[in-house]
């Protein structure tokens, strides 16, 4: 298995989604020994943002693209390399004002790259995924609780989202584990987290 793990929350310390993605990545390890893993930490080290050049190199053939044009993507095709190398996705993305945190629409601004991650058909109008085959797991806490069926799920923009986009690039095996009610008592708090956490052993 070759597992590419993707941390987004801002927090170093005291981190939901780090801390079940480490009891996670342990327990797989120690059930699978060959497990490769790489790890990639948008939230403490924020990807570049695309700009004017990188979205005139991405369009021009990449036979047309000058020096600098490939330079702007150089950071992009990192991304889209490492992900690819993957065939397991695990991705810890906190909720963020009901959406992703903005390092991780920066990381999706750079891997959903045309005839890189998927491919238009101007005269069918096709999209088409390239990143085909891939699972993914996507562990995702929150203050409240915005779970999909819940009364407030409605609001939720943040795994909704991740399961459209990745499905537009061809990940369409996703499973989202989520981690609510992180604002209330202890109690409740840990009875998420615990709720998560066998959610996760069981995968
Ligand atoms: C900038 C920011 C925006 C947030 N927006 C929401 C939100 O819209 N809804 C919510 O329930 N929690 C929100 N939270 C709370 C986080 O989702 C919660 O603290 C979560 O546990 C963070 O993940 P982590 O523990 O892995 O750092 C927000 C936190 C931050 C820092």
């Amino acid at each position: 298995m070759k597992l590419l793990e993707i941390q987004s929350s801002v927090r170093e310390v005291g981190s939901i989604s780090r801390s079940l993605s480490d009891e996670f990545i342990k327990s797989l390890q120690a059930a699978h020994s060959g497990t490769q893993h790489q790890r990639r930490d948008v939230g403490s080290n924020p990807p570049e943002h695309p700009t004017d050049l990188w979205v005139k190199a991405n369009y021009a053939l990449p036979e047309k693209r000058s020096p600098e044009m490939i330079a702007a993507l150089t950071h992009s095709e990192t991304l889209i390399e490492e992900l690819l190398w993957a065939d397991h996705l695990l991705l810890g993305v906190p909720m963020y004002n009901l959406s992703v945190p903005s390092t991780f629409k920066a990381y999706l601004d750079n891997i959903v790259r045309i005839n890189r991650t998927f491919t238009f058909d101007p005269a069918t109008y096709a999209f088409q995924g390239l990143a085909k085959g891939r699972k993914g797991l996507i562990i995702t806490p929150s203050s409240g609780n915005f779970v999909v069926g819940t009364p407030m799920g409605n609001m939720n923009f943040c795994d909704t989202y991740l399961r459209v986009v990745l499905g537009f690039i061809g990940i369409e095996d996703v499973t989202v584990v989520p981690v609510p009610d992180q604002f209330m008592s202890d109690e409740i708090r840990q009875r998420e987290i615990a709720t998560a956490r066998a959610k996760l052993m069981n995968l």
